[in-house]
Formats: structure tokens, sequence, C-alpha cells
């Protein structure tokens, strides 16, 4: 099976407060998206790697992986999912019968025995799958004042992680009508689901965590760390 990585790289990361966009700040010896773009482009079923980046970008050049011959680049939107869409009119010009495989830039910590589970698991999820961790908290809804309302069961509740595995002329066609709906699209799953699609769910590491917050730097350079031992 033919296999296109796609990689939103087009946030600007306000919650990080940083002076340039997250996937840009260090961990370790080389940025977030460096990290990222390492784990996929030495995988061997990746044939292809597309990153959608900000229009005025100005730090991607710079990287040590720019010019590796498994790289292609596209202009991101404005959300995240205008990102991913612009990447899969890319990948669809290049192989309609390809799936795709969509990581945040932002997941720096992903590992190669996730991508293979995930990968692994097309036979049992043939329409697609995300890779995911079960919650470990107990979980409360609340109301607008804060103040909890009930307690949610968490048997059936999982953080929604990425990569998320799809063909990609079913994820090109759910995500374009979902978002020409005006609906609201955080994930490639959602947009599945919109179009009435279970995707599988693959437990996966619960080191694969996103960077959003300057706390996350330090814990995503010891999981980092911690993978090259
Ligand atoms: O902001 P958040 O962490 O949810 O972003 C998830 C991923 O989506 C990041 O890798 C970010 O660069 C990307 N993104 C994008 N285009 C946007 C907004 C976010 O590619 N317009």
């Amino acid at each position: 099976k033919s296999i296109i990585a796609i990689v939103p790289a087009a946030g600007i990361g306000s919650r990080m407060g940083a002076d340039k966009p997250k996937q840009y700040l260090m961990l370790g010896q080389q940025s977030i998206l460096a990290h990222t773009l390492d784990v996929l482009l030495s995988h061997t079923d990746i044939s292809q790697v597309i990153v959608a980046l900000h229009p005025q970008d100005q730090h991607f050049k710079q990287l040590p992986q720019a010019t590796h011959p498994k790289l292609s680049l596209v202009i991101g939107g404005g959300e995240r999912a205008d990102s991913v869409l612009a990447a899969l009119d890319y990948a669809l010009a290049i192989n309609p019968q390809a799936w795709v495989l969509v990581h945040d830039a932002a997941r720096p910590c992903l590992r190669h025995e996730d991508i293979n589970k995930l990968i692994g698991s097309v036979e049992q999820h043939p329409q697609g799958a995300i890779l995911a961790a079960p919650v470990r908290d107990t979980m409360k809804r609340s109301d607008a004042s804060g103040q909890i309302t009930s307690t949610v069961d968490r048997a059936l509740l999982w953080h929604a992680l990425t990569p998320q595995f799809f063909p990609i002329t079913s994820l090109h066609r759910n995500l374009s009508q979902a978002l020409a709906a005006k609906v609201s699209i955080t994930d490639e799953a959602s947009a599945m689901e919109w179009a009435g699609v279970r995707p599988g769910l693959v437990n996966g590491r619960v080191d694969n965590i996103k960077v959003t917050h300057p706390d996350d730097l330090q814990l995503a350079a010891l999981f980092i760390s911690q993978a090259q031992q």
C-alpha cells in the first residue's frame, strides 16, 4: 500500500507565547518540526511527506530536512483543517489510490512502533483509524459557571492523537464537504464521522503528546531523550 504523510505545520502556536511558531522551538538538538519530520521521513513505508506551511513562513528552509527528496511543501490555510485539505489536494494529484497519515507538526515524540501499529490496523479498520489513548482521569461535565453537573463514564472516552490514517479519496471528499458545510473540524476523524464513517481507535503511546503550552517542552524533551536511548 502506498502511504503519504501529511504534516499540518501552518499554525502560529499563540498559546505558547513564544517569539516564533511553536513547531520551530528547540527540543534538545533540533526544532520540534525537525524531530517530527525525522520520524516520518525515516519510515520505510512512507513514500512522501507533504508539509503545509504558513504563507509567511521564514523558518522552514533553515531545517536540515528542508531539501529531503521525500519532502513536498504546500501553503496552509486559516485553520488546521484548511491546511490538511491543501496538502490533500496535492496528495490526490500524486496518487489517488494512496492512504494518508496525517500527523501534527507539534507531536515530535511519535515512534515508528505506533506508526506500524496504526498501518497494521487496516484489515480490522478498512475505512481508517486513528491513534488514541484511553482517558485515565475521572471526567466531569460542567455548567457555564464552572460547577460540576455530572460525571461522564470514562470507560468509553479516548484522547484523539495523531497520526490519523485514511484512504486519500474518502478523506479528501469528506473533509472538503464538511468544511463547505461549515462543520467545526479539529481532526480528520471528525470529518469522517460527519460523513457517517466510524473510524477505528488504535491504542497509542501516551508519550505522543502535542506540544501546546511552555510546560510541554520539557516533557517532550524527556520523551525524545528516552526514545534515543
Ligand atoms: O494549534 P494546534 O496545536 O491545535 O495545531 C495542531 C497542528 O495544526 C499544528 O501542527 C499546527 O501547526 C497545525 N496548524 C496548521 N494550520 C493552521 C493551524 C494549525 O497547519 N491554520
